[in-house]
């Protein structure tokens, strides 16, 4: 994704690029209830930031400290938002963001046109800067046809769009998304996948929550995984991967008896473990003909696997290989232990 390229090569050695969030020990209880126990957070400007956490993690909680609707814990530290300390200054915090809750702020008694003017009043613009405002975004997120309609009468996806037309106003350099898409039907989504990556590609910041990892690893620059309270893992969707085992070669036969002396060699060597002291057997799946062997996907394992089978004289009519996915991830860094490509196969 080219969004993911940081434009470092405009900048001086040693210069970073400018931050757009950055917290440090955040922190936030409800009462007694600690919800957010020390979160540092830095996010580039112009890249897509995705807080992935299942329901109740504190992802709400964090988005509306960010945009100053409830306040952090005074205990923690340093948090800034488009360049402007929060606790110092929130109103030019609030000058320099967008932020679209993850339950809506469109009325559905007025129509598409009339939610977007009174969000140009909001602004402060002028009635005709308002209008050709609220035009230029009813026509951006397709909702021309439906702007003189009541919102209720707009199906999920168009008010999510209308949403975010309406975020829009004010211009911010900042967006928050606090699960955009939940609930939206599939090609809704991807309108709204569309939509954030036109929106970076435009210069802007977002910060993204949601609970689902295909979206995470669709759109963001980085990703932090938020779990009891803490960051439990943060870097590229990649890097994500790279910290758990699951990884694997797949070889597939065609052949039964092809198969059979192929799981029979990989038992041996697995057995003496020749093939790798530190890594766990391989795994077996008879119906589909095929075994896997565990892997980090590196060209150096997959050469010395490849001169293995080549000495056992296996030919596999299909090899793959597969590096673990972001589901793989989150359960293990979510606490639940089944990886979920060896339980969809016999483990022996
Ligand atoms: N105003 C509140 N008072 C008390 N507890 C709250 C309040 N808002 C949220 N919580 C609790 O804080 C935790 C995190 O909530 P939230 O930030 O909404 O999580 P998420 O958005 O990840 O689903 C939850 O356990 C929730 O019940
Ligand atoms: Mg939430």
């Amino acid at each position: 994704m080219p969004s993911s390229v940081m434009p470092t090569s405009s900048l001086g050695a040693g210069q970073e690029p400018p931050v757009a969030v950055s917290t440090i020990g955040l922190r936030k209880s409800y009462g007694d209830k600690l919800v957010l126990d020390g979160i540092d957070l830095r996010i580039p400007t112009g890249t897509v930031f995705a807080l992935l956490g299942p329901n109740g993690a504190g992802k709400t909680t964090v988005v509306k400290i960010l945009s100053t609707l409830i306040t952090a814990d005074a205990a923690s530290g340093d948090i800034r938002v488009g360049g402007h300390d929060l606790a110092a200054d929130p109103q030019a915090v609030r000058a320099a963001i967008g932020v679209t809750g993850q339950f809506s702020a469109v009325d559905g008694l007025i129509t598409g046109e009339e939610n977007m003017l009174l969000m140009a009043d909001l602004h402060h613009l002028s009635k005709r800067e308002g209008r050709r405002t609220a035009a230029e975004l009813l026509e951006r997120f397709d909702l021309v046809e439906a702007a003189s309609r009541p919102a209720s009468t707009y199906s999920g996806g168009m008010k999510r769009r209308l949403d975010i037309a309406m975020t829009l106003v004010g211009n911010p350099r900042i967006i928050f998304l606090d699960e955009p898409t939940t609930g939206l039907d599939p090609r809704s989504r991807h309108n709204m996948w569309q939509i954030i990556r036109e929106l970076v590609s435009g210069g802007v910041t977002v910060f993204l929550t949601t609970q689902y990892l295909d979206e995470a690893d669709e759109l963001a620059d980085r990703i932090a995984v938020l779990n009891d309270g803490k960051i439990a893992a943060e870097g590229t969707a990649d890097e994500l991967k790279r910290l758990i085992p699951g990884g694997h070669i797949r070889l597939r036969f065609d052949d039964p008896s092809a198969y059979q002396s192929a799981a029979v060699a990989l038992r041996e060597v697995t057995l003496t473990q020749a093939l790798s002291a530190a890594r766990p057997g391989g795994a077996f799946n008879d119906d589909a003909l095929s075994l896997q062997i565990p892997s980090d996907g590196s060209q150096r394992e997959l050469r010395s696997i490849l001169d293995w089978l080549d000495a056992a004289g296996i030919e596999a009519d299909e090899l793959t290989v597969h590096t673990p996915d972001l589901d793989d991830v989150f359960f293990a860094l979510t606490g639940d232990t089944t990886v979920p490509h060896q339980s969809k196969e016999t483990v022996r």
